[in-house]
């Protein structure tokens, strides 16, 4: 069971500016992203933003500005002034996305206190955001980046550090990292360094701010911690995330003293003999039929599960139908799409929205 951080900065937290990064288009995602921005995907029974949110508001945070870009409208019609939440939400749209770096800059002209808190919008995490920026700030640092060390450093930030904690180099998304020791996408940021960012135009934070700071000798400083850590951006990293929240093996104050084998949603309809396990969340309005299993998995809003079907380690977006006896195992279904009685779909399969799979239409999986 995973325990609220302690955070040991709160003071300093009620003057930091919380930025979320959130305009990506989450093309490892698709097809789920086609309609639907990453951060915004229901996870553990939330839009994935919601946690984050939440945490934010923990650690005393209260003034939040989200940079979007791809599907921009979609967080503020949720989200809205944030009163809700406990926050202030303002919003900022890149009209053409202007990169990671570009998007931080893009929010300067709302910041209102001398630190900000940058967050990459799909990362889960139970870092102590005080304790980030307590380093920060007893540093003395122009930027401090927490990192945390991972089996396979290659699709991330890859970030050296010396024996002081300074940050030493930045190499994005290399093949051959020279530390296991990764960018998690949450940063602090002493205000003018944010202006000193080029506007206008699109800037990369990891691949021009960063290796840019550290030639002009800037002091970047790495909090490293073992708190749990996972990019939601694949598939199989997000069901493995949302059903790490729902276990309680990951942190949402959201869902306090509601964590177990599954999370469903009050209005759903799960009829008996049926076995919801391994951290399964089900939406508003879903369905599921006698006899069905549903491990692992992820079901959005209003979805017909048809009895004696098996899914695993799946993403089922809203108003999807899977037939009688179907397995599922490691796939994505599309919003709206209905797979036949008895199909088997397995090894990472995407079927896009909308599609119509008959009765017993696939039996095999695209590495079989
Ligand atoms: N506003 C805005 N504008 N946001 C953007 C843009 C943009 O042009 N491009 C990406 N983002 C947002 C995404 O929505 C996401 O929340 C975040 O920035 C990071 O983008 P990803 O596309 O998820 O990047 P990544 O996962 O490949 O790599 C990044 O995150 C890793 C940790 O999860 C890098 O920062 C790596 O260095 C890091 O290790
Ligand atoms: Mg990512």
């Amino acid at each position: 069971m995973a325990e609220q951080p302690e955070s040991t900065g709160a003071a300093l937290a009620a003057e930091t500016d919380a930025v979320i990064l959130v305009g990506g288009q989450g093309t490892r995602l698709r097809p789920l992203t086609v309609s639907t921005p990453k951060p915004m995907l229901p996870t553990a029974g939330y839009p994935f933003l919601s946690h984050l949110l939440a945490r934010i508001a923990a650690a005393g945070m209260r003034h939040v500005v989200l940079g979007t870009s791809y599907k921009a409208e979609v967080f503020e019609r949720y989200f809205g002034d944030g009163a809700e939440f406990g926050l202030e939400i303002e919003y900022v749209v890149e009209e053409e996305a202007l990169g990671t770096g570009g998007g931080i800059r893009n929010v300067y002209d709302k910041l209102r206190y001398d630190t900000a808190m940058v967050f990459n919008g799909d990362v889960l995490s139970g870092a102590d955001l005080g304790a980030i920026l307590d380093t920060h700030h007893a540093g003395g640092a122009d930027v401090t980046l927490h990192l945390v060390r991972v089996p396979d450093p290659r699709a991330f930030g890859s970030v050296p550090t010396d024996a002081d904690g300074r940050v030493l180099a930045f190499l994005e998304k290399t093949e051959d990292p020279p530390t296991d020791q990764i960018n998690a996408g949450c940063y602090v940021f002493k205000r003018e360094v944010i202006e000193r960012i080029p506007a206008g135009r699109v800037v990369s934070v990891e691949r021009e701010v960063f290796p840019g700071l550290l030639s002009d000798g800037a002091l970047v400083l790495g909090h490293v911690d073992s708190s749990y850590w996972r990019d939601m951006g694949r598939p199989s990293d997000f069901v493995q995330g949302s059903s790490d929240l729902v276990r309680g093996i990951a942190y949402s104050p959201l869902l306090e003293g509601r964590t177990g084998e599954s999370l469903v949603d009050p209005s759903a309809g799960v009829a008996g003999g049926v076995i919801l396990m391994g951290g399964t969340a089900v939406g508003r309005g879903s369905v599921i039929g006698a006899g069905s299993r549903i491990d692992d998995s992820v079901l959005f809003d209003g979805v017909t599960v048809e009895p004696g079907a098996v899914v695993r380690n799946s993403i089922i977006a809203s108003g999807a139908t899977i037939g009688a006896n179907v397995r599922i195992q490691d796939c994505v279904i599309g919003e709206g799409a209905r797979i036949g009685a008895r199909c088997e779909l397995q090894g990472g399969m995407r079927v896009w929205p909308g599609v119509e799979i008959p009765d017993s239409g696939v039996r095999f999986s695209p590495d079989a």
